[in-house]
């Protein structure tokens, strides 16, 4: 399927009481240049968001508080992703079907998006996905 687990670098401070710092560059650690960047928060446990694919938007992923599972499908396959750690970031191609599900109160989504928000580039309903992938 087309996407990729990689490792965000992430510099922990010497004091533990101040955490840590985590690092992604466009065109460097992402293979596309970043024009959008957004973050989901106060999302309830159990609660699921997502519901649709990309015609053009590339995608990186990352939770930096919290655990969130990403379900991927590609029309022919599912596979699940779990966001649970800072460092650990998802590369989506387009053409991916994503549900995601927030597994504790308030984990954090972080996204840089390849395109700026075009809600035409977006499918939102399953069955034109599958139509779609399938031609
Ligand atoms: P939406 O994509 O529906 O979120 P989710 O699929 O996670 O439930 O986006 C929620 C709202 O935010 C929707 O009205 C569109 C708007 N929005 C923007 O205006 N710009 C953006 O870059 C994004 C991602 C969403």
């Amino acid at each position: 399927m087309d996407y990729n687990v990689i490792n965000l670098k992430t510099v922990m401070n010497p004091d533990p009481k101040l955490g840590g710092l985590t690092i992604a560059e466009g065109e460097r650690d992402i293979p596309f240049a970043i024009k959008r960047i957004y973050c989901i928060h106060h999302t309830e446990a159990e609660y699921h968001r997502g519901f649709h694919a990309h015609k053009k938007n590339w995608q990186l992923l990352f939770c930096p508080c919290g655990e969130i599972e990403i379900s991927l499908n590609d029309g022919k396959n599912v596979e699940t992703v779990v966001l649970d750690d800072p460092s650990k970031g998802i590369i989506l191609s387009p053409g991916l079907w994503r549900e995601l599900v927030w597994k504790v109160d308030n984990a954090v989504l972080c996204v840089a998006a390849s395109e700026y928000y075009d809600p035409n580039e977006y499918i939102r309903d399953y069955n034109e996905f599958l139509t779609y992938v399938h031609n």
